[in-house]
């Protein structure tokens, strides 16, 4: 199928992507199109990738388009990834939320793939709520939201195979948060009581998801133009209540595109602090971690 992608209808694929979900394709990704679409392309029975184009532009509004962006996205996802954001959760956020004696939480999963994502925050919560007994409110929420339904009718399952398993689990955390179906394992309803999901792109308005304490952005951004990344990221900031906290992937950072984090760092890991308004040179609200902050 390679070899029928033209330069043209190429570009024309290019441009309804990025217009679609705001993902970049690189000048030589018609391999990655390939490979993608193939499955759909032989579902439609349409031979190649123009003629796909052709059908968007005359049927926009038959779900194609969904179905097309679905195929798309990279959805490379497991648990407790990096490791550092849910230290800094443990260590430091959550301690210094119970301080601020909140009545309710939440936090936002702002691409949650598959789902481990929302789910090691709602594992690391748990964990705290049971070496802290007391020390914070019980109630919180977790909205994990996606563009692709594919992910979001599995992170709704909450049943995942022994090769999803396997990347990032302890055999203790598998224990404790899975129950047993057959080759199969369900996250525990103490676990997954808290986290709802909703389809969401990240292009359009976040408003109706109310504010957040704690943003999870993580290994999305890096698909995105700049002016898409500078426009997100202002956004976000707009969910956050006062001092709260983003994270991003490992590979991406914030400098160049917002100034309304600090950035604060424990253990080789970072997350973006938002900051108070007017507050330059920034007042620690974060006390133990005040002298890293830059
Ligand atoms: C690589 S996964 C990252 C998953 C998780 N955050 C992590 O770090 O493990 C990227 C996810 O972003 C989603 N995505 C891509 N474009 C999006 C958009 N415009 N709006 C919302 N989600 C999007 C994809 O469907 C995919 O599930």
């Amino acid at each position: 199928m390679n070899q029928s992608i033209t330069a043209r209808d190429y570009d024309s694929f290019r441009a309804f992507l990025e217009e679609a979900c705001g993902i970049v394709l690189g000048d030589n990704k018609q391999y990655l199109v390939a490979s993608r679409l193939n499955r759909l392309l032989k579902e439609l029975d349409v031979s190649a990738v123009g003629e796909l184009i052709e059908q968007l532009k005359k049927q926009p509004r038959s779900g194609l388009r969904e179905r097309v962006i679905d195929a798309m996205t990279t959805n490379e996802t497991f648990w407790f990834r990096d490791n550092h954001p849910y230290e800094l959760l443990k260590d430091l956020i959550l301690p210094e939320l119970a301080k601020k004696k909140p009545t309710q939480l939440k936090i936002w999963s702002a691409a949650s793939s598959s789902g481990q994502e929302p789910y090691s925050i709602s594992m690391i919560f748990q964990e705290y709520l049971k070496s802290h007994p007391g020390s914070l409110t019980d109630r919180l929420q977790i909205v994990g939201t996606d563009i692709s339904p594919t992910m979001l009718e599995m992170c709704r399952s909450g049943v995942y195979d022994a090769l999803a398993l396997s990347r990032g689990l302890s055999p203790e955390r598998k224990k404790r948060f899975f129950q047993q179906e057959g080759d199969l394992w369900r996250v525990k309803d103490e676990v997954r009581n808290r986290v709802r999901f909703a389809e969401l792109n990240l292009m359009n308005s976040y408003v109706s998801l109310g504010k957040f304490d704690i943003v999870f952005c993580r290994n999305v951004l890096i698909y995105f133009s700049s002016e898409l990344k500078r426009d997100i990221l202002r956004r976000i900031s707009q969910t956050l209540a006062p001092g709260g906290y983003l994270f991003l992937g490992s590979t991406e950072t914030i400098a160049s595109y917002s100034d309304d984090f600090d950035t604060v760092r424990h253990k080789g890991g970072i997350v973006y602090q938002l900051k108070s308004p007017g507050s330059s040179p920034v007042t620690p609200r974060f006390p133990r971690a005040a002298a890293q902050r830059s």
